[in-house]
């Protein structure tokens, strides 16, 4: 099967040496049968570096670029972690990312466009290589029905549909470096798609694995 990551920058940077190694482990063992791309995050940097280039006066635009840069380089990490298992080169396009995969396993990118996030760029490079599941591995470990962090009776969503997950993902601020489960495009892309999505709490090594092929306790978006 084919499995594309979305990898929450928080996920691996400011990891030490040795979890970057069991990531790095957990996804060459799936690698052993599947083939697995992965869209690194911005994480903590990204924010950092938009953060301060905003208050500088910096555009949107450019904030995002600042960001794309941040995931290029987390994306470095996990190149370094994996070693021989994956291209050293980072592709720019999903034509490349697509044709280093005919050597590769796995295929480790960064954001690619102003605008959007990395999880827009895991839907529509899921789209492109046509994959089974795109597993969603970030902060949080599942859609809720409301904010948990201000609301006691949020409930964990175990499944939702991809419309449900749009309409959520539209009422989300779009701005360089905001936090959100995923973006409105990526949401947007996985409506259009219906390609099986999993939101599981990335910062849990085997939810690497559960994510694709099943067991998370996350949330599992699916058309109805
Ligand atoms: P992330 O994908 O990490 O966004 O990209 P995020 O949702 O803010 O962060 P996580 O999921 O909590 O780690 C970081 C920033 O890089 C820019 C955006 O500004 C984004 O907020 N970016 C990333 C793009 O503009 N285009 C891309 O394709 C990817």
């Amino acid at each position: 099967m084919i499995f594309v990551y979305s990898l929450g920058g928080s996920i691996l940077a400011g990891k030490d040496s040795q979890s970057l190694r069991l990531y790095a482990q957990a996804l060459k063992e799936l690698a052993a049968d599947h083939q697995i791309y992965v869209v690194v995050g911005g994480g903590r940097i990204a924010r950092e570096y938009i953060e301060k280039a905003r208050s500088l006066g910096a555009s949107e635009v450019f904030c995002d670029l600042i960001g794309i840069g941040a995931t290029r380089l987390n994306s470095s990490l996990l190149v370094a972690a994996l070693g021989k298992a994956a291209p050293q080169e980072i592709p720019n396009s999903y034509e490349r990312a697509a044709q280093l995969a005919r050597d590769y396993k796995i295929v480790v990118m960064g954001g690619l466009s102003p605008g959007q996030t990395t999880d827009a760029v895991s839907a529509l490079l899921a789209e492109y290589v046509k994959a089974d599941k795109i597993i969603v591995a970030t902060s949080v470990d599942g859609v809720y029905t409301s904010d948990p962090e201000t609301d006691r009776d949020a409930k964990k969503l175990e499944m939702m549909t991809p419309q449900a997950l749009a309409r959520l993902a539209a009422t989300t601020e779009m701005k360089a470096g905001s936090r959100s489960p995923v973006d409105p495009l990526a949401a947007k892309i996985i409506e259009r798609s219906s390609i099986p999505t999993a939101i599981v709490l990335g910062s849990e090594i085997e939810n690497l694995k559960k994510g694709a092929l099943g067991g998370h306790s996350g949330t599992e978006i699916r058309p109805e």
